[in-house]
């Protein structure tokens, strides 16, 4: 069971092995994604399982307030070096609300699923409460139908000089990628395992929250979400509003 952080994404070769999703990805979708939640400027924004910034370094050039937090202590000795006085990141797990409200709470490219079901629920809690009343919500997932019915089992790519083995597998809890290679003699091998969650797994989820969902997106030019072929699972979710 994956109950514990999962150390690959705190290595360099994670960073290797995903160097196409970079800033230009992140600026093009953030763009999008913003002009859709017309946020006013100042805005405050969580990004929650920042990585090393990418969508962080883009919201905050849009003119915003962004924290970018994340469990990977070296993805975030690296954002920091992007730091300013409207951009701040720090070491943290987003099972555990800050005691800030934001305007905005993300959780972009598949920064969710990886801990037992109970736990799912506890980051969406933890999400909402880091949300003001009304504000806007993303969790952007993988499409679980879409994954399964194109699983590349075995796979072999090289980049910067380094040959990754990916084996990948699904069973009815989590899909499961190993990543095995070699670099200076050294043989490593890592797993990604990311709960097998589909949209009425998620709708479960909401009904546990104070959370609604308001849009689901099927990509990342925000076209609509077809089950059957859309790459991503987009939720945007509004906090519903409750008198204190
Ligand atoms: C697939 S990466 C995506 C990173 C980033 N959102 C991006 O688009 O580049 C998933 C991220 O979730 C982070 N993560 C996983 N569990 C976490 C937790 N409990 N608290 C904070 N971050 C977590 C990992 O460290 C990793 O950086």
């Amino acid at each position: 069971m994956n109950t514990k952080y999962n150390n690959w994404f705190d290595s360099k070769y994670y960073h290797i092995l995903y160097k196409n999703r970079n800033h230009k990805e992140a600026k093009i979708f953030i763009k999008k994604l913003l002009k859709h939640i017309n946020l006013n400027t100042y805005s405050k924004v969580l990004d929650a399982g920042c990585g090393k910034g990418r969508h962080s370094i883009e919201i905050e050039k849009l003119g915003h307030l962004v924290t970018g937090v994340d469990l990977s202590e070296n993805s975030i000795k690296f954002a920091k070096k992007f730091e300013n006085s409207n951009l701040k990141f720090l070491v943290h797990d987003i099972s555990k609300p800050l005691n800030t409200e934001f305007d905005v709470v993300l959780n972009l490219f598949t920064s969710f699923g990886y801990y037992e079901r109970e736990k799912d629920l506890e980051i969406l809690l933890s999400l909402e409460k880091n949300l003001k009343n009304n504000g806007t919500g993303v969790i952007d997932f993988l499409n679980i139908k879409t994954v399964k019915k194109n699983l590349v089992k075995h796979e072999q790519v090289t980049i910067d000089n380094l040959k990754f083995k990916i084996k990948r597998k699904i069973n009815k809890l989590s899909v499961i990628k190993e990543i095995s290679f070699n670099d200076k003699n050294i043989d490593y091998k890592f797993q990604e395992s990311v709960n097998t969650l589909s949209l009425k797994d998620f709708e479960k989820y909401f009904k546990n929250t104070n959370l609604k969902i308001i849009k689901i997106f099927g990509d990342y030019d925000l076209n609509e979400f077809i089950e059957k072929k859309s790459p991503r699972l987009i939720i945007i979710f509004k906090k519903k509003s409750q008198s204190n």
